[in-house]
């Protein structure tokens, strides 16, 4: 599957038909996680090790097997006692998780 299809995919699945038109862009998605995330996760493609060591470094989370936008979007929403929920626009969602998908190997 493509990105873009995944994207639309997740889109459906959030009942978020408004955004589907938009797929997010990888590179707003580095500000994103950068402005949100990097406190915790490492976020840049290829760094190895996350500022907190418990949070797994992006780069690892977009190569479990199987992970897709969905998945992606549902484990960012779901709470966990050590990470905070962290509820961002749809838009700034879209384009993080565009990001994080982004830094899988091929
Ligand atoms: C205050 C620190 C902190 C911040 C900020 C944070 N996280 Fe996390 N995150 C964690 C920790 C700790 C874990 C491991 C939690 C666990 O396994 O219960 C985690 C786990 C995750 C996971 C994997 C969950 C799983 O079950 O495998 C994802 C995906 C994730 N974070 C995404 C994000 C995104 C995206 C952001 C920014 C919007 C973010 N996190 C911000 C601390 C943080």
């Amino acid at each position: 599957m493509n990105l873009r299809l995944i994207v639309l995919l997740a889109a459906v699945a959030l009942g978020a038909a408004a955004q589907a038109q938009e797929a997010g862009e990888p590179k707003r998605g580095l500000w994103v996680a950068r402005a949100n995330c990097a406190s915790c996760h490492a976020v840049e493609r290829g760094e190895r090790s996350s500022p907190n060591p418990l949070s797994p470094p992006f780069a690892f989370v977009a190569n479990i097997p199987g992970m897709t936008a969905i998945a992606l979007n549902h484990l960012m929403q779901s709470s966990h006692d050590t990470m905070p929920l962290i509820v961002l626009p749809p838009e700034e969602q879209w384009h993080l998780v565009a990001y994080v998908l982004s830094l899988r190997d091929r």
